[in-house]
């Protein structure tokens, strides 16, 4: 792992981690739906046993229909785990599919079609930078800080949290991943989601122990007052489900007064309070799954599950919270259909195209993190 540097450091906050990653062949470029769908289907069947394709809740259609399993982070991760096939394409965005390949074998290879699926919210919290502040704010007090991060961020950040006695979580067990770290220590550091981890510490009745940490301040908040908190919030979020209002629910509940809410943690703090359920994009879809026929229920999330869902529950009728104004990610759109067709096609000819490989060094320790979260 990159030696950090506590005192200062001059890394480039970049968006993109992997720059061996390639673009798209020119003559991929226009392929109709028709014609890449039965290329997609006879690379698929040469390919057999030897490949899985696992595709995130976001993922558009034309992926999500040539996914062997479609779930949240934490599902796929499971099924990465899982899986005993030779390439695991992955249809969602780097963070991902890094985790895929910390805890799938060696001998395994993790696929990203696109070079661009990269979260913008997991390149707000840069390994060296949280470095630089764990320094400042563990100066500060003499307690037990354990660093949480949320699956959302990249390898190195999972694998400086397991060197600190910490873990990682998503969007369905965070709170569980707060419990076990105030077991080991007397505070939690996390990242990068503000708005995650308010959330959960409202759903631990913390709420009053909050602090937010603005890493690009340099006058806002001072290492001794954000150790005197027993939650530390870095001060990451998601554009996508920033989005939401409060406003949009009460408009909702006006114009819709027998619709349901239900909303990603990701949403502020005002809109999770204002909603009727909160949880992970599973949640989501559990929830209007089991919805009775001729229900209406409004979805706080990215608009592409909104859109799966409407089409996988044609009895109950699914709103996208904001209406036209929801975002779609635009990392996860960045896995075009012809992506995917260029490298199961390349895979056909025995060449390994978007290859994410985690450093061993880095690996081997952010695996312990994920780990630790597999086992709470
Ligand atoms: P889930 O963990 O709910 O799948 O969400 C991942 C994500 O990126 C949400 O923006
Ligand atoms: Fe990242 Fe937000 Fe997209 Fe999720 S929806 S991948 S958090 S940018």
């Amino acid at each position: 792992m990159a030696e950090m540097e506590t005192t200062q450091f001059d890394a480039e906050l970049s968006l993109f981690k992997y720059d061996n990653l390639e673009q798209l062949p020119a003559n991929y470029r226009d392929l109709g739906l028709d014609e890449r769908t039965e290329r997609i289907e006879a690379a698929l069947a040469e390919l057999s046993d030897d490949i899985v394709i696992l595709g995130h809740n976001y993922q558009r259609k034309e992926i999500v229909d040539h996914a062997d399993f479609i779930g949240d982070s934490y599902q796929l991760s499971k099924e990465a785990a899982a899986a005993d096939a030779d390439y695991v394409v992955f249809g969602g965005v780097t963070f991902m599919a890094e985790s895929a390949d910390i805890i799938t074998d060696d001998d395994q290879s993790v696929i990203l079609p696109s070079m661009e699926a990269s979260c913008p919210m997991a390149g707000m919290a840069e390994a060296l930078q949280v470095d630089t502040a764990w320094a400042e704010i563990t100066g500060a007090t003499d307690e037990r800080i354990i660093p949480i991060t949320y699956m959302n961020s990249y390898a190195d950040l999972k694998a400086f949290c397991a060197e600190q006695g910490g873990l990682v979580c998503t969007s369905s067990n965070a709170h569980k991943a707060f419990e076990y770290a105030f077991e080991k220590g007397d505070k939690v550091l996390f990242l990068p989601d503000k708005h995650l981890g308010e959330n959960t510490a409202h759903r631990l009745g913390m709420q009053d122990e909050i602090v937010t940490w603005d890493p690009w301040d340099p006058q806002g908040t001072a290492p001794a007052d954000a150790a005197a908190n027993d939650i530390i919030l870095w001060d990451g979020y998601c554009q996508v489900h920033e989005r939401f209002q409060k406003s949009h629910i009460e408009r909702l509940r006006q114009e819709r007064p027998d619709a349901g809410v239900v909303v990603h943690p990701e949403c502020r703090r005002e809109v999770v309070e204002a909603a009727d359920i909160v949880g992970s994009t599973s949640t989501i879809i559990d929830t209007v799954e089991a919805a009775d026929p001729g229900d209406t229920w409004a979805i706080g999330t990215e608009v592409h599950l909104a859109n799966h869902l409407a089409r996988w529950n044609p009895d109950v009728e699914v709103l996208p919270l904001c209406g036209d104004a929801c975002m779609d990610c635009d990392a996860m759109r960045q896995i075009d259909p012809n992506y995917l067709t260029w490298v199961l096609e390349e895979l056909v000819e025995g060449r390994e195209r978007n290859v994410i490989e985690v450093a061993p060094e880095e690996k081997q320790l952010a695996r312990v993190a994920i780990d630790r979260m597999l086992e709470i």
